[in-house]
């Protein structure tokens, strides 16, 4: 599904973007590792693999700080929308997943929509970047079943 996106072009416009450390911990490798345990969930739940990897990519994307930053997932489900129709199509129910998962992402929430928690799981699983061992009270049991393989990804 990844070829639903034009990922070169959404790349370079995002990285022209970017207000923070590209490589830090709101920054190009936490989205890589959060599309990486994305994809793997949206597989194994049956959720929305572009809504999810698009969460991936553009999550964190507009963050205008790395620490307390409460309008930092309404500003990326704006900027997702505007993209809406140039870097990929979403119909809009997708478009309605993705900008609910944005909006909400950082307020601790579950969410009984496989896509919008798949999106949070991954999202989570990349905690320990910041020393954080995700809960398993916050994760579906496919992500829970992951907490000890994404510590070594987000740790190492
Ligand atoms: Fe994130």
């Amino acid at each position: 599904m990844s070829q639903l996106i034009d990922k070169p072009g959404l790349i370079q416009l995002l990285r022209s973007q970017f207000r923070l450390d590209w490589r830090g911990i709101h920054g190009a490798p936490h989205w890589a590792r959060v599309r990486h345990h994305g994809r793997h969930l949206a597989r194994v739940r049956g959720a929305d693999l572009l809504v999810v990897e698009l969460f991936a990519l553009l999550h964190d994307s507009q963050r205008h700080n790395d620490w307390h930053d409460p309008r930092h997932g309404h500003r990326a489900s704006e900027f997702a929308a505007s993209l809406n129709g140039r870097f990929f199509d979403l119909a809009s129910k997708q478009l309605d997943q993705l900008t609910f998962a944005m909006i909400q992402h950082s307020d601790g929430r579950m969410a009984t929509d496989a896509t919008v928690q798949s999106c949070w799981d991954a999202d989570r699983l990349d905690l320990g970047r910041v020393g954080i061992r995700p809960s398993s009270h916050l994760l579906s049991a496919q992500a829970a079943d992951r907490i000890d393989y994404a510590w070594l990804l987000s740790t190492r």
